[in-house]
């Protein structure tokens, strides 16, 4: 593919959604199957819209080391299953307590605490399911994955951990470590690790894998930047979820210890370093230099 005749950005994004909710709707049960209403809360809040930038950027990333990484969709998409799981879990009533959600109800509003805990926890299990059933790479590839994923997903820097710190934090006096300890943390992990799955899964040397790490920590951080700032600008139906949230609940965020100017400063700061990051690979890292762009300039 040359530059001239690939698609624009917000077409290859729009193919991409399809092909992810593709497989996602492969993997997971449908609404009849029993219990059905877990599987009917699972689809509600899977198939409710949202971005899929992790996925997005796993095969982005996979691209950019290999022409041809076949299946790579199934693997990307279980960080879409993660990322739903960590949504549901974070709309809950002992967490952000949010009733609104890719422009729905959130999932426990519609089907109760009891079974969005639960379709939480069936989303983040089935993630490691498709792992361990993807059919094109070897085992010590997959177990890789798994490693990558759980430690992304998890306490120590990862989602879990810096949800805790996140919650912790409310109404705490906001310093400048902990506010980018959170942030690295309960997003950060997981863009880092989309790309670095894609690139495991398309067989990545270190150099490229370390460069993919640079990339994804500072899209990562970039990425929870803007969100905080959308939180701030946009309103409740351009985000699809209830803004001026963070405010509200007195977490830590860029715009409550910079300031909104200072904090877009500092997601371009982070996307250039992203650019800069992404020097070792040719034409073919094109797709992570634009959503770099992209994570910056989004509206929700
Ligand atoms: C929102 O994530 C929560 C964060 C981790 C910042 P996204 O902005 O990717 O939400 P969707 O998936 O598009 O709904
Ligand atoms: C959530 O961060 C990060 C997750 C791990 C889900 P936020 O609480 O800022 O996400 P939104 O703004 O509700 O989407
Ligand atoms: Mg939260
Ligand atoms: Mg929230
Ligand atoms: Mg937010």
């Amino acid at each position: 593919m040359t530059k001239t005749d690939a698609p624009g950005l917000q077409e290859y994004l729009a193919e991409q959604v399809l092909l992810i909710d593709r497989v996602l709707n492969d993997w997971v049960p449908e609404e009849t199957v029993e219990p059905a209403s877990i599987h009917r809360a699972m689809r509600y809040s899977l198939f409710a819209g949202g971005k899929r930038i992790r996925p997005v950027l796993a095969i982005a990333a996979a691209r950019a080391v290999s022409d041809s990484p076949d299946g790579v969709e199934n693997a990307a998409a279980t960080l879409e299953l993660i990322h739903t799981y960590s949504l549901i879990h974070d709309d809950l009533p002992a967490l952000d307590n949010d009733d609104l959600r890719r422009g729905r109800p959130t999932c426990h509003k519609v089907f109760g605490d009891a079974l969005a805990i639960l379709a939480g926890d069936a989303l983040l299990t089935l993630a490691f399911e498709v792992l361990s059933r993807l059919k094109h790479i070897p085992a010590n590839r997959k177990i890789r994955l798994v490693e990558e994923l759980s430690q992304a997903a998890g306490t120590v820097g990862g989602m879990i951990g810096g949800q805790v710190n996140d919650i912790e934090g409310e109404g705490q006096t906001p310093t400048t470590l902990l506010l980018e300890s959170i942030h690295r943390a309960k997003t950060g992990a997981l863009l880092r690790a989309s790309v670095r799955m894609g690139g495991i899964y398309a067989g990545v040397s270190g150099d490229e894998l370390a460069a993919l790490s640079q990339y994804g920590e500072h899209t990562g951080l970039a990425f929870q930047i803007i969100d905080d700032v959308l939180d701030v600008e946009e309103s409740s139906e351009a985000l699809g979820k209830t803004a001026g949230k963070d405010e509200a609940q007195q977490k830590i965020t860029f715009p409550a210890v910079y300031g909104l100017e200072r904090s877009r400063e500092m997601a371009e700061q982070e996307r250039l370093a992203a650019h800069v990051a992404l020097r070792i690979f040719d034409d073919r890292a094109e797709r992570l230099r634009q959503i770099a762009d992209f994570i910056v300039q989004r509206k929700m």
